[in-house]
């Protein structure tokens, strides 16, 4: 089973690839905010004369290890996405679908463009997914969701595996029997789902990672184990290790060297990848040392 990740530009890349050889497409494109993304590391270390107060009142003082950019900020945001999208379109296998990941300042544009290149028919679904994290305007209603389009290329014939969805609590679930309430229920449109957290072990430091939790439900419900997904603004991999977890394969690209320096990391125990544009040893050697010379024990799940 061959899995590839690619450091180049996606249109590029999109146009080596064969029509109708991909079964599932997911992209998490930069949102358009006009600034660069930016997720700065920190390492905290108690001292009587820290700069943060944590729990119980104790004091911590904050060391900066780094930080991880990626510009976003485009004059022309779908003059940016149109051609990308249509190479999507040509990519995808005839039963394959498309999800698109977006947020409130771009998706109404976005959705018209994905109609017209795709047709309004071949619209699936809206999934909204909410969050509740960071600072709350109180001059508007906080905005803490993201959009999620999903288009298939033939409304006709397409995967939606019901029974491989995840299920989830009902929130009264005194209303329904105790064996349906132990079952759980599938989601809907709308997916509760709690972002990375800052100091979870799912944390690459990488700005933007979104949770794994819904990169695998959309990669069980749409496509079969042994399938192709690509990614093509794939950031740190989210999208390869829930792949990687399902047993489908997965090409990710990404032009941005910090991205691949964060999946070097994050696929160290793989060995079934191919790298395009990228030397991953130099960045193997460093990791399976720490970066400080010792050797640090190898993480489980990948
Ligand atoms: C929002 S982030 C993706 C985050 C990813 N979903 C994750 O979970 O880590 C968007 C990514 O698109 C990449 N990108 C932006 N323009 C690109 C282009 N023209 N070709 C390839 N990658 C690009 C950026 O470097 C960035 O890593």
């Amino acid at each position: 089973m061959w899995n590839r990740i690619v450091f180049a530009e996606s249109l590029a890349t999109l146009w080596t690839l064969p029509s109708e050889s991909v079964h599932l497409i997911y992209i998490d494109p930069p949102f358009n905010t006009g600034k660069a993304r930016r997720r700065t590391q920190i390492r905290t270390t108690a001292s009587e004369h820290g700069d943060r107060t944590g729990f119980q009142g104790r004091r911590y003082e904050t060391f900066k290890i780094g930080s991880k950019t990626f510009a976003d900020s485009f004059d022309d945001y779908l003059g940016f996405l149109e051609p990308r999208l249509e190479e999507a379109h040509r990519v995808l296998m005839e039963n394959g679908t498309l999800y698109v990941h977006l947020d409130y300042r771009e998706v109404h544009y976005v959705k018209v463009l994905l109609d017209s290149i795709f047709g309004r028919d071949c619209f699936l679904n809206e999934i909204i997914w909410a969050y509740d994290y960071g600072g709350r305007p109180k001059n508007k209603w906080p905005p803490k969701h993201d959009t999620i389009l999903v288009y298939v290329k033939d409304p006709a014939h397409y995967v939606f595996n019901y029974e491989e969805i995840d299920r989830i609590s009902y929130m009264a679930p005194g209303l329904v029997s105790p064996e349906k309430a132990a079952r759980g229920k599938t989601p809907t449109d709308t997916w509760w789902h709690t972002i990375v957290a800052t100091n979870g072990k799912e944390k690459t430091g990488y700005p933007t990672q979104k949770p794994l939790g819904i990169l695998k439900r959309i990669v069980l419900a749409s496509s079969h184990p042994g399938d192709l997904v690509l990614d093509f603004f794939a950031g740190s991999g989210t999208t390869g290790e829930a792949c990687h977890l399902s047993n489908r394969r997965f090409m990710l690209i990404d032009n941005n060297p910090e991205a691949l320096h964060v999946m070097v990391k994050r696929f160290e125990r793989m060995s079934d990848i191919e790298w395009i544009g990228f030397d991953p040893t130099p960045f193997e050697n460093l990791f399976a040392t720490g970066g400080d010379g010792l050797r640090h024990p190898s993480r489980a799940a990948l």
